[in-house]
Order: C-alpha cells, then structure tokens, then sequence
C-alpha cells in the first residue's frame, strides 16, 4: 500500500479528469444554462457544475475503486469515511461558478488527492486558457513543462494581490470588508476574480504575490495550497500558523511579504472570536 507509484498513477488520473471536466466548461461557455441557488441567492449551482462533478467522480471510482472521495456539489458524492486505500480525493468540479454563470472568463476545475490528511497532489485545470497547474508534494509545481516559482515581490507596496467574499457577505459582518479596505491602502493592487483555485496558482506563478480569503471550504483549497508551497511559497493561518484543511482562512503569499499581509489583516480582524 502506498507505493511511490500510486501517486503517479492518481496524478495521471487527476489530470486526465481535470482536462475532461475543463473541456465540459469550454463546450457550454455562454451557453444557456440551468441555474440553481444553495446556501443564498448569490451562491449558484449550474447542470455544469454537477456535470463535471459526475465525470470526475465517475472516473475516479472506475480507476481507484478504493479511494474516498469529498466533492462539493455532494449528494451521493459525499464520503467522508476513510478509504482502504488511505486516499481521499477532495475536488471542485467548477471553481468560479458565478463567474461561470455570468460569462466571465476566470473559473477551473480543481482535484486534489490526499493522504492522512494531507494534500500528495494537487491539478487546477483552467480550460479557457488551457493551462494546467500540478504538484506533488516534495517535487515542486509546475505549469505544463515549465516549473513554477513564486515572485520576488520584496514588500507589500510592491505587491499585487487577491482576496475573495464568501457567500453570506450580505448578512454576516465576519465580511471581510475592512480587510480589503486597508489593503487597498496598504498594496499596488488588489483583485477581486472569483475563483479562489486559481488565485493559489496564481501566487504559485509569481502573477499574484499575495491571496487570502475566509470561509472557503476544503475543494476550494486543497490543490492550490499545495501548489503554492510547492512553488517556494508559504501558506498559513492570520495567526501564521498551519492553515486549517477546512479552508475557513488562508493567507497565501511569495513568503517575503507574508508578514506584511498578516499585519495588515490582524489590524482589522473582524473574525468573531477577536471581537
Ligand atoms: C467560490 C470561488 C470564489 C470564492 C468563494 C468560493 P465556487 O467557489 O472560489 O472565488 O470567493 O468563496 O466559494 O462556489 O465558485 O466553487
Ligand atoms: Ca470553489
Ligand atoms: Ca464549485
């Protein structure tokens, strides 16, 4: 059990599903859709999203049948349990569904594979772009063939960064929102793009040096991380410390302006536990 192969094997898998749910997303780009809400209005489902999840599920239970798996749209997806195998997939069949539904062009499919809790591999697939971002813990992260590395972005001032809004900003007052004030302030820039998946790779591939978010949840996590720390960068808690693998709070960044980031957000925590 859990030879060096087995993860080979599941990266070739995880791939190859990334690319075929990404080539689902490209066909039915623009198209009409159906359209449905989850948790609040603002928080949408669309027979993509559910379409992709079926390929990739269905492609992982024929090829590591002993495998668990968490994907996000669930329903009978879901399991939880641990696998004879040790390896849990946690996957995001479209990351970037509002941006999706909309006809933005920012979205992705995002696999991960864990084992013993810990993310071994990670595939973000942007299918517009047709760029597939992988890594494999302890051998780096890359972009096709070209191996990725983190920017040299020395402060804060210098940096161009990415955070995101969870799905009850309207009601909750854990939003956010005075972050992003002071880091309009403190950075050279900051972005909001809508997809949390590829805002990790994008501080991977030194485009962003900086990305933080709360409340995500595990898929929308999983790979990234990894291949932000594969990329020579550092992920972490607003404490600094590990980062939980429930994606509830991530601060991503080159490692050189980490501090600064934490600072900026400490100042104006607006987590409930520090009210
Ligand atoms: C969302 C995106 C978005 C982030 C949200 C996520 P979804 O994922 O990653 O950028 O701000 O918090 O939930 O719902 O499009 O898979
Ligand atoms: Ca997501
Ligand atoms: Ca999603």
């Amino acid at each position: 059990m859990n030879e060096p192969g087995e993860i080979g094997a599941r990266l070739d898998t995880a791939v190859r599903l990334a690319r075929g749910a990404g080539a689902i997303q490209r066909e039915r780009y623009e198209s009409r859709l159906e359209i449905d809400t989850k948790s609040a209005s603002i928080d949408l489902v669309t027979e993509v999203d559910r379409a992709c999840e079926t390929l990739i599920v269905d492609g992982i239970r024929e090829a590591h049948p002993e495998d668990a798996i968490l994907a996000e749209e669930g329903g009978d997806h879901v399991e939880v349990e641990a696998a004879a195998s040790g390896y849990r997939w946690v996957i995001d069949p479209l990351d970037g569904t509002v941006n999706y539904a909309h006809g933005f062009p920012r979205f992705c499919v995002s696999i991960a594979v864990e084992l013993g809790g810990e993310s071994e591999l990670g595939v973000v697939y942007d299918p517009l772009l047709d760029e597939c971002f992988q890594a494999r813990r302890g051998a780096g992260a890359r972009l096709g063939a070209r191996r990725l590395a983190v920017s040299q972005a020395p402060r804060l001032a210098d940096a161009l960064v990415a955070t995101g809004f969870a799905y009850d900003v309207h009601r909750s007052e854990h939003d956010n929102l005075s972050q992003f004030s002071q880091m309009v302030k403190s950075a050279r820039g900051l972005r909001r793009d809508g997809s949390a998946a590829l805002d990790l790779c994008y501080v991977a591939a030194g485009r962003l040096d900086a990305y933080w978010e709360f409340k995500l949840h595990p898929w929308d996590v999983a790979a990234g991380r990894l291949i932000v720390e594969e990329a020579g960068g550092r992920v972490s808690d607003v404490e600094g410390g590990p980062a939980p693998a429930s994606g509830v709070e991530i601060v991503s960044s080159n490692g050189r302006i980490h501090e600064e980031v934490l600072a900026v957000l400490r100042s104006h925590d607006s987590r409930p536990t520090s009210a």
